[in-house]
């Protein structure tokens, strides 16, 4: 059977590197994406006096595109610095897995939005952030946009469980449409604090649910 995929994407596809969770890492993230519904966590080590990545490691729920560039990005990025990681694109990843079909550019796209909101999260957490710009009730909705609903695979907003978002003096409220007893409820309160509690001028996070 002739496979769409290069010699190089199925190599990395079938031996992936740095595969695996950092315990206690110094930035994480989990994207998903609204092309397909999968997910791809990203976890870095950063050496703070060097701002260098030390380690990196991924865990994908994609296919074998998105599993292929997390294990090329992850390659590519190691020992670079904050800034030049970021830089990293996802046309340069597919490069260098020899292309992907164009079907396929959202895993990929995935896998390098993983890899930056990573750092991003690192930069929040560590008073790094040059644009600082106030958090409004559309920055919120924006992260949401990359809260995942266990339900259905796709986010908060766009699965309309977002019911009201306040912002008020550094303290973030966001009510969402589920029930406080729903199996998932503890999963997403926990990932919008994640999202929400490292934006600069934030000082404090509020989830509701409905009775
Ligand atoms: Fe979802 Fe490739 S089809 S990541």
């Amino acid at each position: 059977m002739k496979f769409p995929y290069s010699e190089t994407v199925l190599e990395h596809f079938r031996h992936p590197r740095n595969v695996g969770k950092i315990e206690n890492a110094d930035g994480k993230a989990i994207e998903g994406s609204p092309a397909c519904g999968d997910m791809v966590s990203v976890y870095i080590s950063v050496d703070p006096n060097t701002n260098k990545l030390t380690d990196i490691k991924f865990e994908s729920y994609g296919c074998a595109s998105n599993i292929a560039t997390g294990s090329i990005i992850t390659e590519l990025a190691k020992g670079k610095t904050l800034d030049e990681a970021k830089k990293i694109t996802w046309k340069e990843a597919s490069e260098a897995l020899g292309g992907l079909p164009k079907i396929k550019a959202h895993c990929s796209v995935l896998a390098v939005e993983g890899l930056r909101s990573a750092i991003e999260n690192y930069e929040e957490r560590h008073g790094l952030v040059k644009d600082r710009k106030p958090t409004t009730v559309e920055v919120v909705r924006k992260r949401l946009k990359k809260v995942m609903n266990p339900l259905s695979g796709l986010d908060l907003v766009h699965t309309n469980l977002v019911r009201d978002i306040e912002v008020k003096d550094g303290a973030v409220r966001v009510a969402v449409d589920l029930p406080a007893d729903n199996q998932f409820a503890s999963a997403i309160k926990e990932e919008i604090v994640d999202k929400i509690e490292p934006l600069w001028d934030v000082k404090k996070v509020v989830v509701e649910f409905t009775e």
